[in-house]
């Protein structure tokens, strides 16, 4: 994506239906832009930041008299609870709109009524399907079911028959001028292969387009005619130039149209790459840089939607991790253009994994050490040697990276390259040794060197997370003993050397809780992993006798080569080791009862299959996500398979 170059930048999210409150989709976009909004402040742009919600419509029209309410006291009441929802995720937002404003209803007349004016806007009679849903009408081609009735081809549900007089928006004189835009201004659509849907779409032929109803009171009504009120769609989107002061303050309009980003799912993207630059063009309006559409969170491989009821509660999740591991997960688990499927258990795992591990435990042990070893203050480093320059210049290479990664919407890849930087840094500081040092004065100099260059890097790479996890971010600058939030730092200045010596660290706080599934999920703890279920004692006569399972139960068991990459006894448990094995597509750690066959060193870098779907279960306060296969015969245990060629960690068993 080109990268952004005036002093302004101006972003947004669709505004949001308030037939329900907020779930974890709908947080999902607005964590993308309160990420990209953070960054760009650091970076030096002068940033507005617009949400808000959709509050007129059929949707909004049927779900308030479902619940007895008038439309309006149902928005009022779902409002507040998204507002609060936001304020939990630590969203930086600059406005939050609601269409119900009066501004922004004035500004939506005032703008049709020059699109009438113009001759873009005309009467005529409507007749055709109309998906109340998603507030959407159907295309000629979709097809008739058997009982004679049309089905969203989006949503999958029935559509209704409309037949009305109806106000036009001409959006057939619009098809060439579209196609010209996606020509010449590729980053317009974001992904590239959204720009290419989005292209056909048009290509294939553009229909005046209804935006008026007569049927639907619950809208703004069109000035001069009010037995009609304006399409929701048409209103919706004007939303993006009302909410920075079109038609009310001129001089904040003039600061930040066009947009930057419109940030959008990918089932609203053609609204926002066909409809919207049509309207902006009839209007004369410049056209914003770029609509970017992002992919879904999926439970159970469908969309998450309120009607399908598959919703997950961000409060929940909430409530246990407060906002920043949510605003990790979602955006480092998929890249914004693609889906992902939201599952506890994933959650929970990155979660212990990337922020209790990885990076919660190179704080804990860096400060932890400062604190003993040099009550605080280090002092007196040596000079640095090799390893030590390489954890600088590591540093100043990610920070360039970060930045071109952040610029261009890459967030899932720019935590990639600073998780793979806190990795090393917790290497460097493995394979130095600090508590060994601790013991020999004369190796105090060294010592200092190593937990400066620890702090250093624990500084930077909290700075480069804060669009991300920003409390997080100001916390841990907090324990270095920083005065400044990160946020007051511009990007350009960050540097390794700003942390330095005789500045006093404070003993850190646990950043984040380590929770168990049991816990998590509120279930009762699954057993340690049973014996093999078709171990038999012999019959008298000496034959086995065993469990038969089909073929297609041996099937659902996921067994893969794991590769060992860390093994340890687990403090207190004599039988039990903690092993942290690869999988191929990731890392997981397990719960082994061979302490007393295998050794922890003997273990490290051997394969063995283990079976990577069972059920995690916690077993002395460890939990463990996967089980392995062991050969056991009464109290001997012998760890299968030796394997006569080489295999790659992950590979399937079957
Ligand atoms: N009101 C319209 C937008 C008007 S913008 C001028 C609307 N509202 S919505 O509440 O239904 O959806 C708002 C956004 O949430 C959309 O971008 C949609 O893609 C996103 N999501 C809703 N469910 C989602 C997931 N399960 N996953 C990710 N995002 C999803 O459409």
């Amino acid at each position: 994506m080109e990268k952004t170059s005036k002093k302004s930048f101006y972003i947004t999210t669709p505004i949001y239906y308030v037939n329900d409150v907020p779930h974890i989709g709908h947080a999902y976009t607005t964590i993308i832009a309160d990420a990209l909004a953070r960054f760009q402040k650091l970076a030096g742009k002068d940033v507005f930041f617009l949400t808000g919600t959709d509050e007129h419509g059929q949707k909004i029209e049927k779900a308030a008299a479902e619940k007895g309410l008038t439309p309006k006291a149902l928005a009022d009441s779902v409002v507040g609870r998204a507002q609060d929802l936001w304020k939990a995720l630590n969203i930086s937002h600059d406005f939050f709109i609601r269409t119900t404003m009066d501004f922004h209803e004035k500004g939506v007349q005032k703008l049709f009524q020059a699109l009438v004016e113009k001759g873009d806007i005309y009467k005529g009679e409507y007749k055709g399907w109309y998906c109340v849903s998603d507030e959407n009408f159907l295309a000629d081609d979709v097809p008739v079911d058997s009982d004679g009735a049309k089905v969203c081809p989006d949503c999958g549900k029935k559509a209704l028959v409309v037949s009305e007089e109806t106000y036009f928006f001409r959006l057939s004189a619009y098809q060439d001028r579209l196609l010209a835009l996606y020509a010449e201004h590729p980053e317009f659509v974001r992904p590239q292969s959204r720009l290419n849907e989005v292209a056909s779409f048009v290509r294939g032929g553009l229909k005046d387009l209804s935006i008026t109803r007569t049927t639907v009171k619950w809208g703004v009504p069109v000035p001069g005619d009010p037995v009609h009120t304006i399409y929701v769609w048409f209103d919706a989107l004007f939303n993006y130039v009302t909410g920075i002061g079109y038609d009310w303050n001129p001089a904040l309009f003039e600061k930040f149209w066009p947009a930057d980003i419109h940030l959008v799912g990918k089932d609203i993207l053609r609204f926002h790459a066909v409809y919207w630059p049509a309207f902006l063009m009839a209007a004369d309006f410049p056209l914003p840089r770029t609509v970017y559409g992002h992919g879904w969170w999926l439970k159970d491989d469908t969309k998450m939607s309120k009607s399908k009821g598959n919703v997950l509660d961000p409060q929940a999740i909430l409530k246990v991790f407060g906002p920043d591991p949510l605003r990790y997960f979602l955006l480092r688990e998929i890249p914004i253009g693609q889906d992902g499927n939201f599952s506890h258990e994933g959650f929970l795992h990155r979660i212990n994994s990337d922020l209790a591990n990885d990076l919660g435990n190179l704080i804990q042990r860096t400060l932890t050490m400062i604190r003993n070893y040099f009550e605080g203050m280090i002092e007196g480093p040596e000079d640095e040697t090799a390893e030590d320059l390489k954890v600088r210049t590591d540093f100043e290479n990610l920070k360039a990276r970060v930045f071109d990664l952040y610029d261009t919407c890459a967030l899932n890849k720019a935590l990639e390259e600073i998780w793979a930087y806190i990795g090393a840094v917790n290497k460097y500081l493995a394979a130095s040794e600090p508590w060994i040092m601790a013991k020999d004065p004369a190796r105090r100099p060294r010592l200092a060197r190593v937990l400066l260059q620890a702090a250093a890097a624990i500084r930077g790479v909290s700075y480069l997370l804060f669009p991300v996890m920003p409390g997080s971010s100001e916390k841990i600058w907090g324990f270095l003993g920083e005065e400044k939030t990160p946020a007051a730092l511009p990007f350009a200045r960050l540097a390794f050397d700003g942390f330095r010596t005789g500045r006093k660290v404070e003993m850190p706080q646990a950043l984040f809780p380590r929770v168990a599934l049991k816990e998590f999920l509120g279930e009762e703890a699954a057993p340690p992993p049973a014996p093999p279920a078709a171990r038999r004692e012999p019959t008298k006569e000496g034959k086995q006798t065993m469990d038969i399972i089909t073929y297609d139960e041996f099937k659902r068991m996921d067994l893969r080569v794991a590769h060992i990459l860390k093994a340890e006894r687990v403090p207190g448990a004599t039988k039990l080791l903690k092993l942290e094995v690869d999988i191929g597509a990731e890392k997981r750690q397990m719960v082994a009862g061979i302490a007393e066959t295998y050794a922890p060193e003997d273990l490290v870098g051997k394969k063995l299959i283990v079976i990577v779907n069972l059920k995690p279960a916690v077993i002395r306060g460890v939990e463990s996500q996967a089980m392995l296969l062991a050969a056991v015969t009464g109290d001997n245990l012998a760890l299968i398979p030796f394997f006569d060629r080489d295999v790659p960690a992950g590979a399937v068993v079957k």
